[in-house]
């Protein structure tokens, strides 16, 4: 049986970390401290570890990372007070509110209220509208990371038919707008479908590459894919620890590359928060893309 090539995400987050490492070194040399600040609210143990992870990278990367843990009691304005804090305080360029907060908290609001030159999750209504024009702004970081991906693993974009399965705010629809711009590595014919597109299996048929981005375990079986094509799996559910993909492994006897159950998409979005957290403090700091 023929078996898909692989595009791992770890080589391409490795590279954009060295950038990321050199445009720290470049900071520090003139003095300036690079600052991604960190929000946790509750007692969650993924998103403490989540959250644990990405301080010790920031602090490998030459980040300052002050961190703020709000109990679970926390309210909304508790949450809003300690987002005013960061977004006053000069030394801090990029902030990260971790998903999820606590259900009676709103994580939208709190997020619309962070300053959105700081929003290193390129989340921010403003940041979507930057994307949505085409103007310069923190990118959101798992549409960034596939388009770096795609491009890394030399996978040709411009011209092509992408059809993405998902509409959602965090994936499916900013790498809409992400790979519909004119430049080499986008440039492409998107399709989204959803729920509202019962027959979504004819268009995901048709790709030349095909992102999963519902978040739905199994549902992008082998007769969902075009024989050759290449499938990006971004959509993941997790039960506990256990991570379950959009994109049943079987669908690699059919493709012609696709990316691995884990260490595809994964380690890419990573990769992006902290070059928007760079960025960040380059245009806070010398007013420098
Ligand atoms: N790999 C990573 O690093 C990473 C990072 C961030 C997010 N993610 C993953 O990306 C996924 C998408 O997140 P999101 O917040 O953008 O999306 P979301 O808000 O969870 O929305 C999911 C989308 O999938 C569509 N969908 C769900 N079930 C479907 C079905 N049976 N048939 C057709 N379409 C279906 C929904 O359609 P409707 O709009 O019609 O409801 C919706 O547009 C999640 O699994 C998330 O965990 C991965």
């Amino acid at each position: 049986m023929p078996t898909a090539r692989l595009l791992p995400g770890t080589p391409v987050a490795e590279r954009i970390l060295t950038d990321v490492t050199a445009g720290v070194t470049a900071l520090r040399a003139a003095g300036i401290t690079p600052s991604l600040a960190t929000i946790l609210v509750g007692d969650d143990d993924a998103s403490a570890g989540y959250i644990r992870i990405k301080q010790r990278q920031a602090a490998e990367l030459g980040f300052a990372s002050p961190h703020i843990h709000l109990s679970a009691t926390a309210t909304q304005a508790d949450l809003r007070q300690v987002i005013d804090q960061f977004n006053t305080d000069p030394s801090v360029h990029g902030v990260l509110i971790q998903h999820p907060v606590p259900a009676h908290l709103d994580h939208d609001r709190a997020l619309h209220h962070l300053d959105p030159d700081k929003d290193v999750d390129g989340m921010h209504p403003l940041n979507m509208g930057r994307l949505a024009l085409g103007l310069p702004g923190p990118l959101p970081c798992t549409p960034a990371g596939i388009e770096a991906l795609l491009a890394h693993h030399d996978i040709p974009v411009a011209g092509r038919d992408v059809v993405i399965l998902g509409r959602g705010a965090t994936l499916g629809r900013p790498l809409a707008l992400l790979l519909t711009q004119k430049r080499p590595t986008a440039n492409a014919a998107v399709t989204v479908v959803h729920t509202g597109v019962p027959d979504w299996p004819h268009h995901t048929r048709r790709a030349d590459i095909l992102i999963a981005a519902a978040g739905v375990p199994g549902i992008i079986q082998p007769e969902h894919v075009r024989p050759g094509a290449v499938v990006i799996g971004g959509g993941v559910r997790y039960e506990g620890r256990r991570l379950l993909p959009d994109v049943d492994e079987s669908c690699a006897q059919v493709a012609g590359a696709i990316t691995p159950r884990v260490g595809g998409v994964g380690p890419t979005t990573v990769a992006m928060l902290f070059r928007n957290a760079l960025d960040a403090a380059r245009r806070a700091t010398t007013g420098r893309p």
